[in-house]
């Protein structure tokens, strides 16, 4: 009765199944698979407590003020320095901090979608991207990625026919598949943007949680500096979340000058701005260089953990289910085997105390029914072997 009270782009919008899974992941006898927490063990406290005591001590006339839209120039400052060892280059005026960057996706659905524009995602991407782009109807279509990230072959046919608005990706250690883009994708396509007037949306909060330290590719920021055209068409999107703390909710976004206004314009409407206590202490946390120190470790737990969860999946399941080995960031995308609905098993799974991600979600467009994300980022080592044990159980 009240559905028809909404405004279109509302109807028939669910909730994402992520946060209601997420609500039964707090249950204590639960091991969760489901959420790209992090690991509670890596969030520095003492370093965030220390710096929270400086952001309402020293800075408290800051921390408790309102604060510029663009975000607190301190902060900015760390980020330009953060940026240059991911090997891009970045000014101050061209970074704009969000809260999340969940904020940032939406900021830029609201600036440059219109009812019915066409935006492309790797297949499969992040649903929560799907979900924005989906309530500003916008039309998703998906390329396929492969262990390389989204086939670029195929997108240059595609935009050709279907003009669309944007591509968004996320180039390193993707959810929800763990691929990267290769060197050689990248810059096919930043070749394509340039080419054919599309903006490219790079979505890269999981970039520094590489196993493998020397295996870092340049974000698409950088390299379009060196692609003629390419520049104006990029749009890169990071965050704090996962490698220092999601309940800091500080983000930020790199956009080219023409962009850059309209963007602060609508951050503008929806919170004038990200509170500045918590940019107040993720300036100080950053510029301590305790971040620096620990990701060393950081990656270092991670890949262990993301190890320990393929060999028991080996192990206890076998042939039942297969997978790409990620190389950083926090999921292994899985495949049960012999027509198994992952979403069927879910509740299954549940009952006997391990949660899971179903895959469906994750597809704009048909989905594969016996996928499934598994993130070994919040359970410790032997809550990963017990969820691996409760899986196999279920799956008997
Ligand atoms: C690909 C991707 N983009 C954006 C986000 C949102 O992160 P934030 O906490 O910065 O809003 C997530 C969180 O899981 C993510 O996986």
């Amino acid at each position: 009765m009240f559905e028809d009270r909404l405004a279109q782009r509302m109807q028939g919008v669910q909730t994402s199944p992520v946060r209601e899974l997420l609500k039964l992941a707090q249950r204590p006898d639960i091991i969760s698979f489901a959420g790209g927490l992090p690991d509670p063990e890596l969030i520095d406290t003492e370093g965030l407590a220390e710096a929270t005591a400086y952001a309402t001590g020293e800075q408290a006339r800051h921390a408790w003020q309102y604060g510029t839209t663009e975000g607190f120039m301190p902060l900015r400052e760390q980020i330009v320095r953060l940026m240059a060892t991911r090997g891009a280059s970045v000014t101050p005026a061209e970074l704009l901090v969000t809260t999340g960057s969940q904020q940032g996706i939406d900021l830029i659905g609201r600036v440059m979608l219109d009812p019915g524009d066409v935006v492309v995602v790797e297949r499969p991407t992040y649903l929560a991207a799907l979900q924005v782009f989906g309530l500003y109807q916008a039309r998703v279509e998906g390329i396929e990625g492969d262990a390389e990230g989204m086939r670029t072959d195929l997108l240059e046919a595609f935009l050709e026919r279907e003009r669309p608005k944007m591509i968004y990706l996320i180039t390193n250690f993707s959810n929800p598949t763990g691929a990267t883009l290769s060197l050689e994708r990248r810059r096919h396509l930043l070749e394509l943007a340039a080419r054919h007037g599309v903006m490219v949306i790079e979505d890269d909060p999981y970039g520094e949680l590489v196993f493998d330290a020397q295996a870092s590719l340049p974000p698409l920021w950088a390299l379009a500096d060196e692609v003629p055209g390419a520049k104006p068409w990029t749009v890169y999107l990071s965050s704090l979340s996962k490698i220092v703390a999601p309940g800091l909710r500080v983000a930020w976004m790199a956009l080219p000058e023409w962009l850059y206004g309209k963007v602060t314009i609508a951050k503008q409407a929806t919170d004038l701005h990200t509170s500045t206590l918590s940019q107040a202490t993720a300036a100080h946390y950053l510029a301590s260089d305790r971040l620096h120190a620990r990701l060393p470790h950081m990656r270092a737990t991670y890949r262990e953990k993301a190890g320990v969860l393929m060999s028991a999946l080996r192990s206890r399941l076998g042939g039942a289910i297969t997978f790409e080995e990620p190389r950083g960031g926090m999921f292994v995308w899985a495949r049960f085997a012999g027509g198994v609905d992952a979403s069927v098993l879910a509740p299954r799974a549940i009952a006997s105390g391990v949660m899971f991600l179903p895959g469906h979600s994750f597809f704009a467009g048909e989905p594969d029914h016996a996928r499934v994300r598994l993130s070994y980022s919040l359970p410790d080592r032997a809550g990963i072997e017990e969820g691996v044990r409760r899986l196999a159980s279920v799956m008997d």
